[in-house]
């Protein structure tokens, strides 16, 4: 089965958040089970940096206002597609915006640039190459899904996978004449959003399936609070709404090879991390008392809950344990963790930036991790947690609560807990689930039975990567049905 997937972000190439992760680790798990997929991804400078041009697979003269095409590349075992468009995607920055953060102006002509090739390639533009299933993650590649529909690949079943409702490409009605599609197109059922143009919105209407990246969250968004105002549209499609939770590449993140870490480790050598915890006391200015060093390492935003963690970071330090934090975002934000460090020299330590293999090593040698999201589709860095035994603190929601077995009394006689969970949104909810840790992490027995317990999860792609399989599968069989 050819799968050609659609995507502004890949690891290791590209990352802003757990979309690249996903759309980097899908690929490998597929190609286990029969399924080969391309990844169409933009040309930016680091991703035309990665391989030498061939011959051109598809061509554009002219494409938004200037040449563009398409390069087959092997990177990373990924069998990518990339688009080169100097005019949109040559820039020093971010996939979204520049330098300074401000997104860039054009981002509705770069991505429908992106999805209009998608659309071309679902469509038999690409000689000898003729995907059976095209899959679009996130907003910035859901428009491929209208394309195809107005266009020549309107019989190929197609699926949108919704890593972010908050996230949906929203722009004005001046924009449609430049979209290169049908007038009709620009109708409730089609691309029009509130008067305007809505990318994900489009994707969501013309997608023959529609995931999300956990069953809880695809029930959340069903209801205005989630929904982002999707709500309605969601429900709508709900016989078509799907969620598969993300698994992560266990290869990158395995404890005992990582070799970001300064000791590696197993199930049975927990005592090794020992040093990983004094890499990280030291980057982070924290005492080496012997007390558990809770972490966290987010986008620091409002919906990662971090201004609620900030404000607890005094009763987390009251209660016993550090906190280190790691990530970037909000200057709000930023300024609210810097100052709590300040405040608690040794004990609070703030990292603003993005490191990932500063983020591998904490993993490596905290005791636990704080995942305080409003809300979360699925979420990773619980993941990782799981399986380098630093314990999962979690709010109730989205993929959070799908992940994470909270040690109440009979998850822990039962001995099937993994981590903590408090209902989200609440300060006081976090601090307690703070000190039901800290009450664990006392009887070494106990904590260590959590922290095995969560190393033995199964957080491969393997399962997950059947569901995506088995959901392909029934698009395929749809597809035959509707002949
Ligand atoms: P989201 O995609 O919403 O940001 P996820 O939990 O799905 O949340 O994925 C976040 C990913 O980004 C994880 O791989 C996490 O380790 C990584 N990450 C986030 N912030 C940082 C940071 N400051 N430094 C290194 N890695 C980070
Ligand atoms: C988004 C979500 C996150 C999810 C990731 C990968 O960034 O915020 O919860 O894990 O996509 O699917």
């Amino acid at each position: 089965m050819q799968v050609l997937s659609v995507t502004p972000e890949i690891f290791p190439l590209v990352k802003t958040g757990g979309l690249a992760d996903v759309a980097g680790a899908l690929p490998i798990a597929l190609a286990g089970k029969g399924v080969a997929m391309r990844s169409l991804v933009p040309g930016y400078p680091v991703v035309m940096d990665a391989f030498k041009k061939k011959k051109p697979l598809l061509s554009y003269p002219a494409l938004h206002g200037g040449k563009a095409a398409v390069y087959a590349a092997e990177v990373a075992g990924l069998d990518l597609l990339v688009l080169d468009a100097p005019h949109l995607f040559d820039r020093v920055g971010g996939p979204y915006g520049d330098a300074g953060g401000r997104d860039w102006p054009d981002n509705w002509r770069r991505f429908a640039a992106l999805c209009r090739v998608g659309g071309d390639i679902a469509g038999g533009g690409i000689d000898g190459y003729k995907p059976d299933i095209v899959h679009a993650h996130d907003w910035q590649a859901a428009m491929t899904l209208a394309y195809m529909r107005y266009g020549k690949a309107v019989g190929t079943p197609s699926l949108i996978t919704v890593h972010n409702l908050a996230f949906q490409g929203q722009f004005g009605a001046g924009i449609f004449g430049e979209l290169s599609l049908p007038a009709e197109a620009m109708s409730l059922d089609g691309v029009e959003y509130y008067g305007g143009v809505g990318y994900l919105k489009a994707g969501l209407q013309a997608a023959w399936a529609i995931t999300t990246v956990s069953p809880t969250y695809a029930q959340e968004i069903r209801v205005p609070e989630f929904g982002m105002g999707l709500d309605g549209l969601i429900n709508l499609r709900a016989a078509d709404l799907h969620g598969i939770v993300n698994g992560i590449d266990t290869d990158i993140w395995n404890p005992a090879t990582d070799k970001h870490l300064v000791s590696t480790y197993t199930a049975d050598t927990l005592a090794r991390r020992a040093a990983n915890r004094a890499a990280v006391e030291e980057r982070f200015n924290l005492a080496s008392d012997g007390s558990p060093i809770v972490c966290v390492v987010s986008r620091l935003t409002w919906q990662k809950g971090i201004d609620i963690l900030a404000a607890m970071a005094d009763g987390i330090v009251a209660a016993g344990a550090k906190l280190a934090v790691l990530g970037s975002g909000d200057p709000g934000l930023e300024g609210a963790l810097l100052a709590a460090a300040a405040r608690h020299r040794g004990r609070v330590g703030t990292v603003i930036g993005y490191d990932e293999a500063l983020s591998h090593v904490m993993q490596g040698g905290c005791d636990a991790i704080i995942i305080p999201s409003r809300f979360e589709p699925c979420g990773l860095t619980q993941l990782y947690g799981l399986r380098y035994g630093c314990v999962p603190v979690v709010a109730r929601t989205g993929g959070l609560a799908d992940t994470i077995i909270d040690a109440n009394e009979a998850a822990v006689a039962a001995g099937v807990a993994t981590g903590f969970q408090f209902a989200a949104n609440n300060g006081d909810a976090l601090l307690h689930a703070v000190r039901r840790l800290l009450q664990a992490h006392g009887d070494t027995d106990a904590w260590t039975s959590i922290q095995r317990q969560g190393m033995k999860a199964d957080v491969s792609w393997d399962r997950s990567a059947g569901k995506y399989v088995e959901l392909y599968r029934s698009l395929l069989a749809r597809k035959v049905a509707q002949r």
